[in-house]
Formats: C-alpha cells, structure tokens, sequence
C-alpha cells in the first residue's frame, strides 16, 4: 500500500533537520538529502566536500556518520507517519547516493523502533563529562545489544580486561595521532570550519585504578573538562564495541545506523555517551581492538557509556546547505 501523498517543504525540512542532528568524525557532517523527482523519497549521498582524507582515507568513518544520519530520517519518517523502505548503495549511472529511502507507505507503527526516539534525535549529544561509578542495567545492556542486532551490528560490553585493553589502544592510537602532523593540521582545518570549536581539549578519561589514560576530542566550542582531574572519572568506564562481519561499506553504514539507534535508546533511559576513534583510526590498533575469541569480526566504533551530565549542543549546518532543492 503508497499514500502516495507526496513531502511537503515542511515534512522534507523536519526529515533533512532529523538526519543533519546525527553524530559525525570532527562534526563533518558529510551528508546531503535530495529528494526523488516523485517526492516519494529520499536520496542520501555523501558530500566529498566533507571527507576527513587523512583520517578516514577508506571513508569508514564518513560511511557510519552518513548511517547514523540515516537512521534519524528513519525515526523520522515513522514520525511522519510514513514507513521508511530503506535500499543500501543501490546501483545504477550517474553520482551514487549512500541510500535512497523510500516513504510513498505508511507507518505500519507508530514508533518502530521504541518509544520516544525521535524525541532522543534533538537531545542526544555526545558527553564526555566524568560519568558517575553506576552500571548500566543488565536489562537495559540487553536492549542496546538487540537494538544493533537489529540493524545487523553486534554490540558487546567489555568485561574489565577488555576495557583496560581498549584504552591501552586508545592511548597508544592518540599518542601517534598527536605526532602526525599531515593529521593534525587536517583537524585543525576542521576546528577552523567550526568557528565555536575552540580546541581540541585532551582530557584524561581514566582514574587512580588503572594506567590508561585516554585523550577525547571535543567539538562542542566548550571544552568540558580538560582541567577535571582524573579521579572525578569513573574508575572503570564502561565500554561497548560495534563490531561485523564483514568490512564493506554496506557494513560501515550498518554500522552508523546500529550506533544511532543505540545512542537514541540509550538517551532515551537517560545514558549518556560518547565515542573513542582513535584506535580505529590506524590500521594495527584497529587490528587489535578484536577479540580474537569473536571470531573474524571487524572492530568499527568504540562507545563509552555511564551516567553523568549531558553533552552540550554543537554546531549543525542550516538545512540550505544539506538539502537539496526538489527537481522541478
Ligand atoms: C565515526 C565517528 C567518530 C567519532 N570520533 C570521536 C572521537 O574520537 N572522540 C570524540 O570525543 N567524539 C568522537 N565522535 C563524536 C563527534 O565528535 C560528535 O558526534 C560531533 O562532534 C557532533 O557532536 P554530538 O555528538 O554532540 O552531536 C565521533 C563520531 C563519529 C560518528
């Protein structure tokens, strides 16, 4: 069954708001929505204006911002009361898009991916505040797990031997990072984009239980907390892996969706988050982020997660510049 009621300005302005409030490396925001000439749907395809080459070189990392972007059109479409009909990569002639949604159907559920989640796309920031010691409900664990399950991701919780070892790779990646220059002076380019990002503050994530020390990037034109002193962290910090199967750019997408679904449910329970890249970011770190016991999967984001305070806002492009006009 179609509606076939085709997108008002207003419905494309609240999806495009919805998909540019996603998280991205350095803020990029990488995306851009055009919308089909039927007005039935939505291409989504990434801005190469906005790649983060040195960092991302492979574009993993642009792949699973534009997923995460993805996901919130998708939320947003069950908003709009239209269900979403999701085709990753679709092949063809011409400029590929990421993905093209489309959302001639109706809902066939109000909310079918949980309650209040598009409510979660405005308030979902990333904190990198100190989080209370308090663990996250098994219960509420299980939800994450199956909410990426869901999008095809596996998402697993580190016991403390994993945790330690993560941030051990955290630190080191952060380490050769920072002596990068070619690297550094392409986050910079990024800081200067964003006239609010005032810095990138190295704070120490970790406490007086263990050695590793792991340096966030901040992109809120507030750095929170670089003079915090160590011992305000959670001794343990709780961390959760996304990792697949396999290491295409169909998974990196996977990947962003799983994340953004993760973090809106994760909002939604007042759990606050934020992600760790670095070790991502270089080939022999990323190696050894797997948990040889898991088999050939493919480490593709680290999320620290706990209770604390809320991240604040950061800065998004105006709707102009992500979306397109309709083709007459
Ligand atoms: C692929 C990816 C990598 C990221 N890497 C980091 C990181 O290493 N450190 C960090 O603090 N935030 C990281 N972030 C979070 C972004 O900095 C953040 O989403 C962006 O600045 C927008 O802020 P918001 O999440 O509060 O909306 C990453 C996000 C994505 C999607």
């Amino acid at each position: 069954m179609t509606t076939e009621t085709a997108l008002t300005a207003t419905d494309l302005r609240l999806l495009a708001e919805a998909g540019g409030a996603a998280p991205s490396l350095h803020n990029s925001q990488p995306w851009r929505f055009r919308p089909t000439p039927d007005l039935l749907g939505l291409e989504v395809h990434a801005d190469p204006r906005r790649a983060v080459p040195v960092a991302d070189p492979d574009g993993r990392a642009l792949h699973i911002s534009i997923g995460a972007a993805l996901f919130n059109l998708r939320v947003a479409a069950a908003h709009l009361g239209r269900e979403a009909g999701v085709r990753l990569l679709p092949a063809g002639a011409g400029v590929q898009p990421c993905a093209v949604v489309d959302l001639s159907a109706p809902a066939r559920a109000p909310e079918p991916f949980g309650k209040d989640l598009y409510r979660a796309i405005a308030a979902r920031h990333s904190s990198r505040q100190p989080f209370t010691n308090r663990d996250v409900p098994e219960a509420l664990v299980a939800d994450l797990i199956s909410a990426a399950q869901a999008e095809g991701v596996t998402l697993t919780m580190l016991e403390e031997h994993g945790v330690r070892r993560v941030l051990a790779l955290t630190s080191e990646a952060e380490g050769r990072i920072a002596a990068d220059l070619t690297r550094e002076s392409e986050t910079r380019r990024w800081l200067r984009l964003e006239p609010s990002y005032d810095g990138i503050p190295l704070a120490a994530l970790g406490s007086h239980d263990h050695d590793a020390r792991v340096p966030m990037r901040s992109f809120t034109g507030h750095p929170p907390h670089h003079t915090t002193p160590a011992g305000r962290f959670e001794a343990l910090p709780q961390l959760a892996i996304l990792t697949t199967h396999f290491d295409h750019p169909a998974d990196w997408l996977r990947t962003g969706q799983a994340m953004e679904r993760v973090w809106l449910l994760a909002t939604v329970h007042g759990l606050r988050a934020s992600v760790l890249h670095q070790a991502v970011e270089i080939p022999d770190t990323r190696w050894r982020l797997r948990d040889p016991a898991d088999g050939p999967a493919h480490a593709q984001l680290v999320l620290r997660l706990g209770y604390g305070p809320p991240g604040a806002a950061s800065p998004r492009r105006p709707v102009e510049d992500i979306l397109d006009t309709p083709q007459a």
